[in-house]
């Protein structure tokens, strides 16, 4: 019912996620009359703030329209602020209060985001559970990574929340999740019989999942350095996107049947170990300009003799019937030569080749950002006179195809998915269980053995012994990246 009010609560107003991200997609949301009427907004920090500095704060993220302006303003008296302490029960008691006043007493469903460090998640979810769930509605609760930062500290993080809610009114963020072809991959794989029908070790040689970004910390070395690469993108995002790409097909597009997949084919994924790995962080490019001469450690919130690797590259293997001996090659980075995120599904070799071996391997690429894409590398004769052959793409470019169509942020199909009550796109608790699994024995291994990472130039491909080991994992780069 599209007339039941909705709250929206932001815990960490005043912070960096909440002006880049939040408070712009509620903003875009409200705009295209997306969001059910009346829903009413109410930010919370430490930090006391007013609507108009908040505001202010936010205004160079929201991307309003010289048109826009009077339904901006609407925007904004939909809007409250209560400024108090994480642990303070005497503050969420007056956050609540407001609410209720925001509401009108009206029993308005209310949603929570938590976008907050993790010190604070347990007092932060103990007060709400306490005092500020909705009485007479529903209550969800939107929470981002770091979910824990290894098995242990992961579990006590669920067992927590689950002493507290149920998994249905938990929806754990991982944005790649709402990132368009990461959505697709499940249309891509299961409404093909062709692709659907060669999806499998027969065929595939090997399947890489690339994350590159041109730029450093950023000024986030603090929480980068006691995180790196690998908690930042891999196990979560990357690992996320090769589920996809593996798992077997649901029973049906349920959000519990696809993530009752998801689980079992992680569940196939022996740990990592260090032998598949290959470790790199940043030095500065003395012919860099600006950010890129400086090196990672340079960056005054990090430790000087840190071992963080800022680039990681793992190679896992899926112990099932349709996987066994296909490597899935996991590689992301910070301060590359670029900004892409890619998957490569490589087929194998053509047997018999009757082209004194130029026929070069068929190759689906699935690009997620920047300029969605998926296109198929093919063989086919060089046109005109000669009998050659060259490949070539079926190229399916979203700019190209889909001129017109209008692609929402991650952020923006996440929450609206909330308002929806659909976790179809959420990571659930066993979910995470399994890729803690996977990754934890080799970050505690990396830590605990102070491994060094490979230095590499920033601006640069990584270190060599990445594109080394994928050569050795049967994927085929033909002289050219
Ligand atoms: C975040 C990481 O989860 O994802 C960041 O913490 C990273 O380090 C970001 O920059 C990348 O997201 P996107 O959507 O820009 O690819």
């Amino acid at each position: 019912d599209s007339h039941v009010p909705h709250t929206f609560v932001i815990f960490g107003a005043s912070g960096d996620l909440a002006k880049k991200k939040i408070y712009p997609t509620l903003w875009w949301l409200f705009r295209d009359n997306l969001l059910p009427k009346p829903t009413n907004f109410c930010g919370y920090a430490r930090s006391k703030l007013s609507i108009e500095e908040l505001r202010t704060k936010c205004h160079p993220y929201m991307k309003v329209q010289p048109h826009e302006q009077a339904k901006y303003e609407e925007f904004w008296q939909c809007h409250a602020y209560a400024a108090g302490g994480y642990d303070k029960r005497s503050d969420f008691v007056a956050l609540n209060e407001q609410l209720e006043r925001l509401e009108n007493h009206s029993n308005s469903n209310r949603i929570f985001y938590l976008a907050l460090p993790p010190s604070v998640f347990e007092q932060v979810t103990v007060n709400i559970k306490e005092i500020c769930l909705s009485q007479r509605g529903w209550s969800r609760v939107i929470i981002e990574k770091p979910f824990g930062r290894d098995d242990v500290t992961s579990k006590k993080l669920s067992d927590h929340l689950a002493s507290l809610f149920h998994e249905e009114q938990l929806y754990r963020i991982d944005h790649y999740l709402g990132k368009e072809m990461v959505q697709n991959l499940m249309t891509i794989r299961f409404a093909n019989k062709i692709l659907n029908s060669t999806w499998n070790r027969e065929n595939i040689a090997s399947v890489l999942i690339t994350f590159k970004e041109p730029f450093g910390t950023q000024g986030r070395g603090g929480y980068f350095d006691e995180f790196g690469i690998i908690r930042d993108v891999m196990q979560n995002h990357l690992l996320q996107i090769l589920s996809l790409v593996a798992m077997e097909k649901p029973t049906s597009c349920q959000p519990d049947d696809i993530r009752d997949e998801k689980v079992k084919v992680l569940k196939s994924i022996p740990a990592l170990t260090l032998d598949d790995m290959v470790l790199g962080q940043y030095v500065g490019n003395p012919e860099g300009e600006g950010e890129a001469r400086e090196g990672y450690l340079d960056d005054p919130t990090v430790s000087n003799d840190s071992n963080t690797p800022t680039f990681a590259q793992g190679v896992l293997r899926i112990n099932n019937e349709r996987w066994e001996g296909v490597p899935f090659i996991l590689r992301c980075g910070k301060a590359l030569n670029e900004r892409k995120a890619v998957v490569r599904i490589q087929y194998r070799d053509v047997p018999g080749d009757i082209f004194e071996g130029n026929s070069k391997r068929n190759e689906l690429v699935i690009r997620v950002q920047p300029g969605e894409a998926l296109y198929f590398k093919m063989m086919t004769k060089s046109p005109g006179i000669t009998f050659d052959m060259e490949e070539t793409e079926l190229d399916l470019t979203y700019e190209h195809r889909y001129k017109d169509s209008y692609l929402p942020d991650a952020y923006e199909r996440l929450i609206l998915d909330v308002f929806c009550g659909s976790q179809m796109h959420f990571v659930r608790s066993d979910e995470l269980h399994e890729a803690w699994r996977i990754f934890t024995p080799v970050l505690h291994e990396i830590e605990n053995t102070k491994v060094k990472p490979i230095p590499y130039v920033f601006g640069t491909r990584g270190p060599k012994e990445a594109d080394q080991k994928t050569s050795e994992n049967n994927f085929k780069y033909y002289g050219s990246y």
